[in-house]
């Protein structure tokens, strides 16, 4: 597998040309976004690993064999001003309403805690706007089975109150590679068969 840094944009129109399926994978600051990339790619360092929270506050691009990865910053990060969060929000929803190339965006919740308010209306704000999500659980490894399974499923049950029909979820973990072959295969199944062959 191939798999390279190809740029980092502020907003959409600094994006690279719509030549790939894209697969975009954001939330909480610290949630997992760059371990799982780097793990999915097995590129350790590729998508950058950071322990200052909310360092990502841009739109990353990696190629991997003929498919886009973004990296998206944590959404909630408190320590950033009212008026960055605000801007940053403004050209997040740009990018996720108008990339015409998104294929799905990859929403990752951390399975140690229980349901997190501005994850549930993160989640409920992409179901109204119809933007195509699948639910990732990270950090698997980290709790006992028990107590991550009961996070997972208050998680479903806040859901429930809000959508007839759950998004597709998956659970993972950068530590065992647990989830991998599982978010491959429904990459593979769902990038869209006329973007394989984009006319240049
Ligand atoms: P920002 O870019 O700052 O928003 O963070 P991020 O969401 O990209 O998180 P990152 O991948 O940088 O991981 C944050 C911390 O959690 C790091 O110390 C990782 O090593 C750790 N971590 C990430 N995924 C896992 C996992 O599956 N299991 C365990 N045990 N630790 C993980
Ligand atoms: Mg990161």
């Amino acid at each position: 597998m191939n798999a390279e840094y190809i740029k980092s944009s502020e907003k959409l129109s600094q994006c690279p040309e719509e030549k790939y399926p894209e697969f975009a994978f954001i939330g909480r600051s610290n949630v997992g976004k760059s371990s799982l990339i780097n793990m999915l790619t097995a590129r350790n360092g590729l998508a950058k690993i950071s322990s200052t929270p909310g360092k990502t506050i841009t739109i990353n691009h990696f190629l991997v064999d003929n498919v886009y990865f973004v990296d998206l910053p944590g959404y909630g990060y408190a320590k950033r001003s009212k008026d960055m969060r605000e801007s940053w929000e403004k050209n997040l929803w740009q990018y996720l309403m108008q990339r015409r190339n998104l294929m799905y965006l990859f929403v990752l919740i951390d399975s140690r805690i229980t349901p997190q308010k501005i994850d549930i209306e993160f989640v409920n704000k992409c179901g109204e706007e119809g933007l195509p999500i699948v639910i990732v659980f990270t950090k698997t490894d980290k709790e006992k089975e028990s107590l991550t399974n009961k996070n997972i499923q208050m998680f479903k049950d806040e859901l429930l109150q809000y959508w007839d029909e759950l998004p597709v979820m998956i659970e993972s973990s950068a530590l065992t590679k647990k989830g991998k072959k599982e978010i491959w295969k429904f990459i593979k199944e769902n990038m869209k068969a006329d973007m394989l062959n984009p006319v240049s």
